[in-house]
């Protein structure tokens, strides 16, 4: 007899535990991080402060923050077994792939055991300083060591570039990193913490997290965004390129979400952050194309409550610090880690093995019918 089961396709509505560390109200275009919205954070806060409060559960005092800080850079030397790993990636690996794969393989050049939490953070820092190092090896450069006296986003952007970006960059960079770090229980969080409860190590949980945001359908959004403005390439050609996807069924990429039914609290940062960043690179074709795109998307695909979601302009914004845009992704994976290290934190606190089931529709008790007689 087959047990009656209800199928929830897509896991939609699904509760997977209690959570204090992150809240989408996606009726009202709101986002909370530890009970703080991701608008006043992006005003006022900053990449570190919001990785301690995601971690500990509330914003750092000053010393807090500075002894943070400290850890976050005493943490970023990447081990030289590592560095010489990435040299045995092909140049033209996919950026998702070598970055995964030396996260992977952080596991072995660290020590076993030790404490959790202290590897959640050794995460978070090296996080960007490997993407910094893959992006050099790849484009024939030396590399560099992290420095200890910049900011996440200042010694991201110095490692990636070789000099230490304006005040108005690393501030960019900062946001954006501060913008993604977290969306509670999306497709690639939940994937960690089903790794996580295996009690498999902190490392495979995120390189499954890693995995899961490498989808079109996920993180790889804001790549294909990118590929569709510099396609598209002027703001006349924006209304026919997206009625002519809409009519053969596709989707316009950057639009649409699980949870928001209304505009993503982060797309309207984000989209503020790519216009002051054509302005200063003198690049507002490239701004006043996507924008036309939104314009016209969003006249159609509005009345079905599908808006545009944070990554319609952060691959933009990317591109126009300099990031190559085929990183777009890898970008969004480095900010992420502090929320798949802090959901992992905090589901092990009450850790049950996650264990959906299948309901079967297939046939039982089938008469086993031998080779010769098939
Ligand atoms: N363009 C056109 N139609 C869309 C879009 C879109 N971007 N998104 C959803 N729809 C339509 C879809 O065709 C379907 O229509 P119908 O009911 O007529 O078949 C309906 O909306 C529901 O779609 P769904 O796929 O069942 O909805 P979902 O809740 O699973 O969708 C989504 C969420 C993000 C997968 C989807 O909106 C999508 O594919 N968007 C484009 C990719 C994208 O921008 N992804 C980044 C998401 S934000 C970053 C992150 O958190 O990962």
């Amino acid at each position: 007899m087959k047990e009656e089961c209800q199928v929830y396709k897509g896991l939609e509505g699904i509760c997977v535990k209690e959570s204090e560390i992150c809240y989408i109200d996606g009726k009202n275009s709101r986002l909370y991080y530890r009970g703080y919205s991701i608008t006043d954070l992006a005003e006022y806060s900053n990449f570190e402060e919001v990785a301690y409060m995601l971690f500990f559960g509330e914003l750092p005092t000053r010393d807090e923050l500075e002894g943070f800080k400290k850890e976050l850079a005493s943490k970023r030397r990447l081990p030289d077994g590592l560095k010489s790993l990435v040299k045995t990636f092909p140049k033209d690996a996919r950026p998702m792939d070598a970055l995964r794969t030396m996260i992977s393989s952080m596991s072995m050049f660290e020590r076993r055991g030790g404490d959790l939490v202290e590897k959640g953070i050794g995460l978070v820092a090296k996080a960007p300083v490997l993407l910094a190092e893959l992006h050099r090896y790849r484009s024939g450069l030396e590399s560099i060591e992290p420095r200890e006296d910049l900011s996440q986003a200042g010694n991201f952007l110095y490692m990636m570039f070789g000099k230490v970006p304006s005040e108005f960059e690393e501030r960019i960079m900062d946001k954006a990193f501060l913008l993604l770090a977290d969306h509670e229980v999306c497709a690639s969080t939940f994937a960690s913490m089903v790794t996580a409860s295996t009690l498999a190590d902190i490392y495979a949980s995120v390189t499954t997290a890693i995995g899961t945001l490498s989808g079109p359908l996920h993180g790889g959004a804001n790549f294909q965004v990118f590929k569709m403005i510099m396609e598209i390439g002027s703001p006349d050609k924006a209304e026919g390129y997206i009625e002519g996807m809409l009519r053969s069924g596709k989707r316009i990429w950057g639009f649409g979400h699980r949870v928001y039914k209304n505009f993503d609290p982060r797309y309207r940062v984000f989209k503020r952050m790519a216009r002051e960043m054509a302005e200063l690179k003198g690049r507002m074709d490239l701004f006043e194309t996507a924008e036309r795109v939104e314009e016209v998307a969003l006249k159609e695909l509005a009345p079905k409550n599908i808006y545009p979601n944070v990554d319609f302009y952060s691959g933009l914004v990317y591109y126009l610090l300099g990031i190559p845009p085929d990183l777009s992704i890898t970008m969004f994976s480095i900010s992420r880690m502090a929320g798949w290290v802090a959901h992992v934190l905090e589901y092990l606190q009450q850790n049950r093995l996650i264990r959906p089931k299948a309901k079967y529709v297939g046939e039982l008790d089938k008469k086993y019918v031998l080779m010769e007689e098939r």
